[in-house]
């Protein structure tokens, strides 16, 4: 984004969808309280190119309250009982006082690591085996701290939120979620940095990236956190995507597919990294790899997202593509950003 003040004011303002918005009414007040906020602008040009992002600034600030500070600590930890206009405002006045709370996370980056979105590689997968696809090995770009490695081990449901560790979907839209998934080989995990699940400050982080409001998703991070020690181990690799691609693939023994698999990843490469990336992957789908990604079409224009047959049900939905060994990209339908409904193209199922 570009780095002037009023700029920044517009970014905190785009910054949550109409749905969000409408879900989220303090993180609603506090958008718009945080861009006529000065002080929370300059921040965001604060931060480094690549992280300026509202959800940074956002992140801090829960960050600081899970931390124990005096004052957004009891803020965020009973924000249900103050009312949207008040919890902005004290948390603004937070802020314009103590800038340094957020300018000491400004390092980090928005790492938010969704299960929700495994209900999406879990459709994909679903498919892919029902195509064909027996065994693969599932490499996961932008894995943050690898959540979305285990889309076998997660337990998928529709209608029963006292299971917390589930994927809860709120519409599946006609998807199937049910049928054998390939058998997976091999997890790997790519990222600039890496997050362990054993660092408290990293699990932290983590929870500060989520929604205070949406108390439901921190409950389930930390639940599957919890089963995630019985699970598998993956193997995690530290750098760009673009780097380590070909190493990745060429850890992948023949004959299971290697997949190859992001969300909300490739808008944060520059779009010579977005092509470059294009060109990486697809000469491996062109061999032997399938790529699928999950990315808002408008920030990954590198990627040439292919046109969809069908819009998204609800606005701000994140695009499903699907490249499939020797095939070009194709539109397999739009999830929400974190995996709360998902619509896949009707012909893509069988
Ligand atoms: C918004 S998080 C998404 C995490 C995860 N993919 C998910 O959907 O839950 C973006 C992740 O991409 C990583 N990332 C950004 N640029 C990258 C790059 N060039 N190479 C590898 N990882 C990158 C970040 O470190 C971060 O962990």
């Amino acid at each position: 984004m570009s780095e002037t003040p009023l700029d920044a004011a517009a970014y905190y303002r785009w910054s949550l969808s109409p749905e969000d918005r409408a879900r989220l009414p303090r993180y609603d007040k506090l958008v718009d309280a945080l861009a006529d906020s000065e002080i929370a602008c300059h921040l965001l040009v604060e931060a480094r190119p690549g992280q300026r992002n509202p959800m940074l600034v956002l992140a801090a600030l829960h960050y600081s309250a899970l931390a124990g500070d005096e004052v957004l600590a009891p803020l965020y930890g009973a924000i249900t009982e103050t009312a949207p206009d008040a919890f902005a405002r004290r948390v603004v006045e937070r802020l314009e006082a103590r800038p340094d709370l957020v300018r000491a996370q400004l390092h980090r980056a928005t790492q938010t690591n969704e299960p929700g979105r495994s209900a999406i590689i879990r459709a994909v997968l679903r498919e892919l085996r029902a195509r064909g696809v027996l065994q693969v090995h599932l490499i996961d770009v932008g894995t943050s701290m690898g959540l979305n490695l285990y889309p076998d081990f997660y337990r998928v449901n529709v209608d029963d939120p006292s299971d917390v560790a589930a994927l809860l979907m709120e519409d599946l839209h006609g998807t199937a979620q049910s049928g054998p998934l390939p058998v997976i080989h091999q997890r790997i995990g790519i990222d600039l940095n890496p997050l362990d699940p054993e660092n408290p400050d990293h699990v932290l982080w983590l929870r500060a990236c989520l929604w205070p409001e949406e108390p439901q998703r921190s409950e389930r991070f930390l639940a599957v956190l919890a089963e995630m020690k019985s699970w598998p181990r993956a193997t995690r690799l530290q750098g760009a995507a673009n780097d380590l691609i070909d190493g990745a693939m060429a850890r992948c023994a023949v004959p299971a597919t290697p997949v190859i698999f992001h969300s909300w990843v490739a808008a944060y490469f520059s779009m010579d990294q977005q092509t470059q990336w294009r060109e990486l992957v697809m000469r491996h789908v062109g061999e032997r790899a399938v790529w699928v990604y999950c990315e808002h079409p408008g920030g990954v224009k590198g990627l040439e997202p292919p046109s969809s047959d069908f819009d998204s049900p609800r606005p701000g939905g994140t695009q499903i593509v699907v490249a499939e060994t020797g095939e070009e990209p194709v539109s397999w339908g739009w999830a929400h950003p974190h995996g709360r409904w998902i619509a896949m193209t009707p012909g893509a199922l069988r």
